[in-house]
């Protein structure tokens, strides 16, 4: 198979991790004689600094002409200090999500038996923890109308969905719970929200349509505390962008770490496929960032936009087989691991891709 990929590595360490999901991309093309070419371009802080702008139109140009997109971070410190600052590294994930129609995206949550004392949650109530989330992406209160008023007294981002946006991203979640354990958790705040009472109609009436999968509401509140609870509770989240955004963080500790969530998003065009977590300015530079959650982003890229089954899955069993024989990523070290070996990011990078020699073999 032939493919163009366009890699967005980004800000902090975004080019640190995503080196490793390219690695390990080449080294899939190399094992199942595939043809992959990588071409990178500008975005965030990076593209601010040289061009002015935080997706310059080169980075679009090369986007529409590829088959899918690894990205990896956006995001520094000088702006989150300075909220006046305008032009914000930010703006470029955004307008990229929305120019390119990707309103799905789609965060599994699946807890590797290897790291069940990496997290803060106890083991007895993690183990056995598999969760996919599908947050809304184009919508909501990132995309609603926002500005300043009353002489710069008082500031608005209004909280906006048509029903057309709940039901397009509903009927994903409910095709998902199908083929899982079918059932639907629909996160909102309808309580309180117009919205959230317009997504939960929207999301009744889309169930009506898979009477095999059941459907349940929880308010973002309660969802919050039961994912930290009962997180085995959950099979396929459905819920808004900004609801989606706090719960997937919180819900990445099911997984034992930020380090490790991947996410695709996907809708009218090409798949973007990056790590949940950010640019991490505090360990950038250090080489010690977790490159995991971009080596399973490129595995759903293999996946989702390629329809490469097989060899999605050898990425997964190459990370679980380098997660059995004890190598680590400080953000994933524990003490209950025999012969626990801390490794920086490059060289978790190098054990996933020699184990994918081994696994191709098996799948
Ligand atoms: C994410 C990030 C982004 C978001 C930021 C960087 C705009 O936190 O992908 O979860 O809020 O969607
Ligand atoms: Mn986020």
């Amino acid at each position: 198979m032939k493919k163009n990929i366009a890699v967005l590595p980004g800000d902090g360490i975004g080019s640190e991790v995503t080196a490793e999901g390219v690695k390990v991309l080449k080294k899939i093309a190399q094992i199942f004689g595939h043809h992959f070419d990588f071409d990178y371009a500008l975005i965030g802080h990076e593209a601010i600094r040289t061009t002015g702008n935080p997706l310059p139109d080169e980075t679009m140009k090369l986007l529409v002409q590829s088959d899918a997109i690894l990205f990896g971070a956006v995001g520094h410190p000088m702006y989150d200090n300075d909220p006046a600052l305008k032009v914000r590294p930010e703006q470029g994930l955004l307008r990229m999500r929305k120019e390119l129609g990707l309103y799905a995206n789609i965060r599994p949550v699946k807890l590797f038996d290897e790291l069940l004392h990496a997290s803060s949650i106890k083991p007895e109530i993690l183990k056995g923890s598999d969760i996919i989330f599908f947050r809304e992406l184009t919508g909501d209160v990132y995309f609603g109308e926002k500005g300043r008023k009353d002489n710069n007294q008082t500031a608005y981002d209004t909280m906006i969905y048509s029903r057309h946006e709940v039901e397009r991203i509903a009927h994903i979640a409910f095709r998902a719970a199908q083929t899982r354990r079918k059932k639907v958790t629909s996160v909102d705040k309808a309580n309180v929200l117009e919205s959230s009472r317009l997504w939960r109609e929207t999301v009744q009436q889309v169930a009506a349509q898979y009477p095999d999968v059941q459907l349940e509401h929880l308010f973002v509140d309660a969802a919050a505390m039961k994912l930290i609870r009962s997180p085995r509770s959950f099979d396929v989240v459905l819920t808004g962008n900004l609801f989606g955004d706090i719960l997937t963080d919180e819900a990445s500790e099911i997984a034992g770490s930020m380090g490790m969530l991947a996410s695709a998003s996907i809708g009218d065009t090409i798949g973007l496929y990056e790590p949940i977590h950010g640019s991490a300015h505090d360990i950038t530079g250090k080489g010690i960032a977790n490159p995991l959650a971009s080596v399973l982003s490129a595995a759903l890229l293999l996946d989702i936009s390629f329809g490469l089954k097989q060899e999605a899955d050898a990425v997964i069993r190459a990370v679980e087989m380098t997660l059995k024989d004890g190598y680590r990523t400080v953000d994933i070290a524990d003490s209950h691991t025999p012969k626990e070996k801390i490794l920086n990011t490059h060289k978790m990078g190098d054990e996933v891709a020699v184990r994918l020699e081994k696994v191709a073999v098996e799948v």
